[in-house]
């Protein structure tokens, strides 16, 4: 992957049909490889004599709550999509750009067609005239490996030509919250729209839209085929359900882990092969910088949905970032505001302009708490998105937990 660089899709094509190997294209379970282990059987049969009810009942006793980040009940999304007359879409969001996120492209880069065969199960629950996957342009692999399979797809008969489309992103973070996406997939600026309406009732072009994220939907096919207790089996700390993590920063061995909901930063850490040689646990991030910084004093809550609000935090996309004794908390959190500062989409102004001022309130020797505690308010309360709402997570979380350092 270190090859890959900046290389756009089209050069990825034209560079494998050079037979240039710049471009590293990892080897996946391609179409053939998927079908000869039964894939695309469950499809088959749920297009032929399925009940989208009795699918979205399974969906919901597995538990599957939507792994972008916000975990919302998968199921119930499909039944507030058909509530609303056609014709209906379903729009994948591939556009994984949470900081320290990258589950998504690791299961596209390594079994693909459980994610496109989950997509075809809920576009056809919501009865999607057209399925939309809108992929981050900086997985040029996943775009070429998902360019291949979808054209085998077509070639099989198993969808018509055209009716997946895929859409590149082009590298704007805000474009991966979901109304934002829908305008870009219009062709238009991506920037959030107001909710309601939300995206069920009015999404791309206007009509009811089912928007997921890849993961979520690699977990359908496997709900479909294994039954809902490859979800709901699984019990640690009352939590159900497994999660993928994305680990990263100070451990041994960064990578995603796939471990039990209920798990905390301790077991994260032991499963990533314990803290990297010369680092002492110091703090983590536990779901993408929108999550802030927690202290490694809190490391026996199951890092899962609910459980971190009490702390002011969530478990977002599971994008767990280890910090060490080498690593100072302000420095994260002020890096953490120059990347909402750059990626704020202007929009509104409690986040355009109140992300500029805090990273400039944030580099003075000695923070002026008050103000930075006011501004965190005006931000939360008035912007329009997530990203405003969520930015001064990680100034509020060092004022708290790291005085010492500002
Ligand atoms: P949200 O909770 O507002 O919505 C979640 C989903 O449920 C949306 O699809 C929304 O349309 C739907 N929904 C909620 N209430 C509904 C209702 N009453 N009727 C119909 N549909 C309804 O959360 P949001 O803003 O979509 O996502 C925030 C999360 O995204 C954060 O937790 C953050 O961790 C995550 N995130 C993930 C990134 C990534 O790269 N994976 C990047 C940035 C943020
Ligand atoms: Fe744009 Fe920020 Fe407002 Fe969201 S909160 S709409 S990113 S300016």
């Amino acid at each position: 992957h270190a090859h890959i660089d900046h290389a756009t899709p089209e050069k990825v094509t034209a560079a494998i049909a050079a037979g240039d190997t710049h471009v590293h294209i990892p080897s996946y379970e391609t179409f053939s490889d998927y079908v000869a282990e039964g894939g695309y059987e469950t499809l088959k049969t749920l297009r032929e004599t399925g009940d989208w009810e009795k699918v979205q009942e399974d969906v919901l006793a597995s538990g599957l709550r939507g792994l972008g980040g916000a975990g919302f009940p998968s199921g119930k999304k499909w039944g507030f999509v058909r509530a609303n007359p056609g014709p209906r879409y379903l729009a994948v969001n591939g556009d994984e750009g949470e900081p320290g996120t990258f589950k998504d492209r690791y299961y596209l880069e390594r079994v693909p067609h459980l994610f496109l065969e989950g997509m075809l199960i809920a576009a056809w629950a919501v009865e999607a005239e057209t399925a939309f996957i809108y992929m981050r342009d900086e997985y040029p692999a996943v775009l070429e490996i998902l360019a291949r399979e979808i054209k085998a797809l077509e070639e099989a008969g198993i969808v018509t030509p055209g009716y997946i489309d895929l859409r590149r992103g082009a590298g704007a973070y805000i474009c991966g919250e979901e109304s934002a996406m829908i305008e870009s997939i219009e062709g238009k600026r991506g920037m959030p729209r107001h909710r309601p309406p939300f995206v069920a009732q009015v999404g791309v072009f206007g009509q009811p839209t089912l928007v997921h994220n890849v993961e979520t939907l690699h977990w359908v096919t496997r709900i479909c085929r294994e039954g809902p207790e490859v979800l709901s089996a699984t019990e640690k700390n009352g939590r159900k359900g497994l999660r993928s993590y994305s680990v990263s920063g100070r451990v041994a061995q960064p990578g995603v882990y796939l471990l039990p909901a209920g798990s905390t930063i301790t077991d994260i850490i032991e499963a990533a092969g314990g803290m990297a040689d010369g680092h002492l646990f110091k703090a983590y991030q536990p779901g993408g910088p929108s999550s802030g910084i927690l202290p490694a004093s809190i490391s026996d809550v199951p890092l899962d949905f609910d459980t971190l609000q009490p702390l002011g935090s969530f478990i977002g996309s599971a994008a767990v970032v280890v910090l060490s004794d080498k690593d100072s908390a302000r420095a994260a959190a002020l890096n953490m505001l120059r990347f909402f500062e750059d990626e704020s989409c202007g929009q509104c102004t409690p986040c355009r302009v109140g992300c500029e001022k805090a990273v400039k309130l944030m580099q003075a020797d000695q923070w002026d708490t008050g103000l930075l505690e006011e501004l965190s308010t005006a931000m939360v309360d008035a912007s329009i998105c997530g990203l405003g709402q969520a930015a001064p997570n990680p100034i509020r979380m060092v004022m708290k937990h790291f005085p010492e350092e500002i």
